[in-house]
């Protein structure tokens, strides 16, 4: 299964009843396996999760912690664009070199490094105790 494959698998899994916008996250970790998430809203609208996150909450479940690659897709008219907190939440686990595609269900992608996603970012190097 390629990363593609996973992330629209899962994103027709997502629980989106509140924005109608499913997204689907595939990673390839250092292994070479494939974590899928997808968004899961919530009535209570701040407590949804982004399909990223799953995907990562999976893969470090699974006992890994390192980011290859990553592949988003939403059906939307521009390949869709991991949000500022998922940028962040790649970047503990992913290098600025990592790509990262983008993508919509018609087919359109874009692909990008997470360092161009998320210039400077904050890290544990930031921290004092770092
Ligand atoms: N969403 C994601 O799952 N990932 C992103 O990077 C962009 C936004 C979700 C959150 C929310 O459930 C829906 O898309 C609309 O913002």
């Amino acid at each position: 299964m390629t990363l593609e494959e996973a992330a629209r698998a899962v994103r027709a899994r997502a629980h989106a009843p509140y924005s109608g916008f499913k997204v689907g996250a595939a990673l390839r970790a250092a292994s070479g396996a494939i974590y899928a998430g997808c968004n899961v809203e919530n009535a209570s609208y701040p407590e949804g999760t982004c399909a990223e996150a799953g995907a990562i909450a999976a893969m470090v479940a699974a006992g890994e912690t390192e980011i290859a690659e990553v592949f988003v897709i939403g059906d939307a008219a521009e390949p869709v664009a991991p949000c500022g907190g998922c940028r962040q939440r790649l970047s503990e686990f992913a290098g600025p070199e990592v790509p990262v595609t983008m993508a919509n269900l018609a087919g359109a992608t874009r692909q990008v490094t997470l360092g161009e996603l998320l210039p400077g970012a904050f890290a544990r190097v930031s921290l004092p105790r770092g």
